[in-house]
Parts: C-alpha cells; structure tokens; sequence
C-alpha cells in the first residue's frame, strides 16, 4: 500500500485578486483557515521580491491562523533568508524568479548554481527549517540536491502539464523515473505547477511522491465552486489515483 499523499495548497493568488485592489479582501489567511477545515495538509506561500502576491506581514498572519506546516517558496537571496529565518517555517521551496537561476524548463538551476545556493541550504537547515528545492526531473539536478544536503525536492511539473499525448506520456515517466531516483538516494519527492482536477491523477499515481503543491487552478476554480469543495475534490482525485 502507497502512503497517502499530501496536498498542500499554494494561496498565492487569493493575494493576488486582493492586491489588484489594494486592499485587504479577500484574505490569503481566511483561504489557509478553509484549507485547514477541509483537511489540507499545508499551506504554501510565496513570498516573491516583487511581493505581487503574498506580502511580509501574510506569512505571520498565517503562521498564527493555523497549525498547518507552512512551506514558504523563496529565492536565495539575502532578504529571504533573514525574513525565512526570523519566521522559521516548517518548509523552505527555493525557487528561481529571475532568468539565470532557472534551467530551460524552468526548475531551479540547482546544478549550475550549486556555489551560491549551499550556503542557503546550510543556513536554512541549521535553523530547523526543512530544506526543499524546486526543480527539473532530471538526474543531475537530483545529484545536486544531493550534494547540498537537501532532504526534499519539488518537481517541476510545468512541462507535463503543457504537454499532450505521447509527449506528456514522455514528461510522465521523466517525472516518475525522477521520483524513483531521488526517493533511492534518500530525497523525499515532491511535485507542482500547473497540476488541475484533469492531470493530476497520472502524477498522484507515481508512488515515491509524497506531497504535491498546487495554487492557480484551486483558486480559479474556488471563483466557480467554492475553495471548500475545490480541495476536496482535488483531495478525492489523488486518493483515487492511489
Ligand atoms: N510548487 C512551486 C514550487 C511553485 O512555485 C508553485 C507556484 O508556481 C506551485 C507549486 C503551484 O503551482 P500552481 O499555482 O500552478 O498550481
């Protein structure tokens, strides 16, 4: 029998409809406390240096609202280590926000810039904080977040979610071969972007993952239904597909 998968739920862009107004409705704190209710396992949240969606003073407000682990996705760079360890997180996701952090599909460059980023790793762990890196299926990333100590790894499903036919069957088996390397190696595997109610079986499907993050379309289709019956069929679909 396969564990069962968490799902962690990126509210991001209940930040983002408020800010288009700039005030302060609707609240990312109130989308964490339904997630919460609905039995989410996390909440994730991305504090970005443009602060486009989640602002500083959010990451506090959701710590407080609930007791759900916060996975607090973030660039290695200097503000967000000091804002990563003054809030100490259950989970930090390093992510590339600007070009040359990022491989051509897109996931963190963790091989090419394994220098700058083990310092992050280093002083993220020290803290306490679970160290996750967001990047391409692929085995050289895989062996660098190895060599950087990283106990997680998020797979970049961004490629999958775009694709069709026998070229998503292609990023399929990439992202399960990926998840079946890292999880040999001792790296519990991770996986989002871009996932909805129509592909996130095959991926929930793939045994070694243990949790997926998925924002975007939750939010979009919590507009139609509700966040509430959103995240409990998302919920239904990935234990269906196990
Ligand atoms: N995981 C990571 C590391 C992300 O940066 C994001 C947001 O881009 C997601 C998961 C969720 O992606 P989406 O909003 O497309 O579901």
């Amino acid at each position: 029998m396969t564990a069962r998968l968490r799902l962690g739920v990126n509210i991001d862009h209940v930040a983002t409809v408020r800010n288009a107004r700039g005030g302060e409705h609707p609240d990312p704190v109130r989308a964490a406390e339904i997630v919460a209710r609905v039995g989410g396992d996390g909440i994730t949240a991305h504090l970005r240096e443009d602060r486009r969606h989640i602002r500083d003073a959010d990451i506090r407000r959701i710590q407080d609202a609930t007791d759900l682990p916060l996975n607090l996705e973030m660039a290695a760079t200097e503000e967000m280590l000091k804002i990563a360890l003054a809030h100490r997180p259950h989970a930090a996701c390093i992510v590339p926000e600007k070009r040359e952090e990022r491989t051509t599909e897109g996931g963190l460059d963790a091989a090419g810039r394994h220098n700058h980023l083990a310092s992050y790793c280093a002083r993220l762990a020290d803290a306490g904080i679970r160290v996750s890196l967001f990047i391409e299926p692929e085995a050289r990333q895989i062996e660098a977040a190895m060599r950087l100590g990283a106990p997680v790894v998020e797979f970049h499903t961004g490629a999958y979610a775009l694709a069709e036919g026998e070229e998503r069957t292609a990023e399929l088996a990439r992202i399960s071969d990926a998840a079946a390397l890292a999880a040999k190696n001792g790296i519990e595997p991770h996986a989002g972007h871009g996932l909805t109610y129509d592909n996130v079986m095959p991926i929930a499907a793939i045994p070694q993952l243990a949790e997926l993050n998925i924002g975007h379309y939750l939010i979009g289709e919590a507009i139609f239904t509700g966040l509430e019956p959103a995240v409990r069929r998302m919920r239904a679909l990935m234990d269906d597909a196990r």
